[in-house]
Order: structure tokens, then C-alpha cells, then sequence
């Protein structure tokens, strides 16, 4: 993900400024080092030190959201041959825990793109890292995204993808910032609206970390102020 822009707010920390410091002392040394603050310790335990977990979604309402989809999903679907898209690499863990909540077959494929180049912004200047392998023409596709912030992407990929001759085209985000639009996207299935923090874990990353903490959290505004 791109970088957030440093005008972005963000709740307060549960830490004090000392365990802040610590922390931040911790992620400039690794980058400097190249090794963990605390050799043979998880990085993860620091990870609650320096994202303000604030459980917007938790892993728990995450797991019930997509049993609620996946019930939707398997009832719009019926008779119907399901492909997946997933949209590297921030749609991995939804994507994962998706298709095993679905009860019926499915196929799945998968798309790298890139939209944000050096900048900070997503400049909807799409690039086409890694392809389908898989030919569209006569498949009822589902895009599974991890988020849509701008809308660009998805705006992009949706053109995309009606030139290769599906049957149907449907997106589902786990997570949507509706204040951040900058292009409408017929987004069919949505799991949660959320303000536009910048946020981290289940997939989405700061400077490609994070990616693996369980819940969805917004990311503490001294980790990039
Ligand atoms: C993120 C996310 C979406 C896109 C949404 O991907 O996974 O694909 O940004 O942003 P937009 O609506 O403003 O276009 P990113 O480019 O950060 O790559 P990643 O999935 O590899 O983290």
C-alpha cells in the first residue's frame, strides 16, 4: 500500500510516548540493521506496541462477515461456475478464508497489479504485474479485494476484465472508504465501510509489513509521522 499522507488522523495510542519512542527506535534500527529489535523474539509482539489495535474489524467479525457473504454469494450464484480473482497481494487472507467459507466448488485465479508506483497516491496508472492465467470468456467472475480506498484500481480492473468476455463481473471488498472515492465502483458485495485511517493487517500493509496481524487496524500515526 502507499504511504499515508501526513495529514491523516488517527486515535490516540494505548502506549505512552516512552513505549512509542522505544518503538519507533526499534523499527529505524531493524531497518538499519536488517535484524529484529530482539533477536529470537516474534515481531509480531512488537506490532501491538506500534499499531493501535482498535479491533475495527476484529479477526471474529471478519470470520462472521464472510460467512455472511459466502451465504449471499452461494445463493446468487446457484447453478452457476464461480471464479474467484483475487487481486494480490493485499486480498490473500480474504481470499483464503473466503473460499473456504463458501460450500460449493469455485475456481480460483489471481491478478498482481500495481497502481501506485513510488508515490504516495494511487495514481490509477495501472500496471499488470502478473496476469490471469485463466481465460474469462463464459465465467461468472467474483473480484475479491481486500480494499477500495480511491476505487481506481477496481475502476481499471473492471474495464479490463469486460473487454475478455465473461459471462458476469461482481466485486467483493472486505473493506470499503467511502470518503476516499474518487471513482464509483459497482461494488456488489461489501463488508464493512470504515473511515478513511490509514489502516493495517488481514493482507494490507504499511511498507509491506503488517499484512499478518489478524485483525483489521489503523495504523499509529508516529509509525510514519
Ligand atoms: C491496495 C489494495 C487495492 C488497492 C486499492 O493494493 O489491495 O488493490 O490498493 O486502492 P485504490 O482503490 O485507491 O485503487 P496495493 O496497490 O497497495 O498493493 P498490495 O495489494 O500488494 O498491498
Amino acid at each position: 500500500a502507499a504511504e499515508p499522507a501526513a495529514s491523516l488522523t488517527a486515535g490516540s495510542t494505548r502506549y505512552g510516548k516512552a513505549v512509542d519512542m522505544w518503538s519507533l527506535g526499534c523499527i529505524f534500527g531493524e531497518m538499519l540493521s536488517g535484524k529484529p529489535c530482539f533477536p529470537g523474539t516474534s515481531t509480531l509482539n512488537q506490532l501491538e506496541k506500534i499499531c493501535e489495535i482498535i479491533g475495527k474489524p476484529t479477526e471474529e467479525q471478519i470470520r462472521a462477515k464472510l460467512d455472511e457473504i459466502a451465504a449471499q454469494v452461494t445463493a446468487d450464484y446457484e447453478g452457476k461456475e464461480l471464479l474467484l480473482v483475487g487481486v494480490l497481494k493485499g486480498a490473500v487472507m480474504v481470499m483464503a478464508d473466503f473460499a473456504r467459507a463458501l460450500p460449493t466448488h469455485m475456481t480460483m485465479d489471481w491478478m498482481a497489479v500495481s497502481s501506485y508506483g513510488t508515490g504516495t497516491r494511487s495514481s490509477g496508472v495501472v500496471q499488470i504485474r502478473k496476469d490471469l492465467d485463466t481465460d474469462l470468456h463464459g465465467k461468472h467472475v467474483l473480484i475479491v479485494e481486500d480494499i477500495i480506498d480511491s476505487g481506481l484500481t477496481l475502476h481499471w480492473l473492471l474495464a479490463n476484465f469486460a473487454s475478455r468476455g465473461a459471462a458476469s463481473i461482481e466485486i467483493f471488498s472486505l473493506l470499503r472508504k467511502p470518503d476516499a472515492a474518487k471513482v464509483e465502483v459497482p461494488c456488489k458485495y461489501v463488508g464493512f465501510d470504515i473511515p478513511s485511517d490509514f489502516v493495517v493487517g488481514y493482507g494490507l500493509d504499511y511498507a509491506e509489513r503488517y499484512r499478518n496481524l489478524r485483525d483489521v487496524a489503523v495504523l499509529a500515526p508516529h509509525v510514519y509521522a
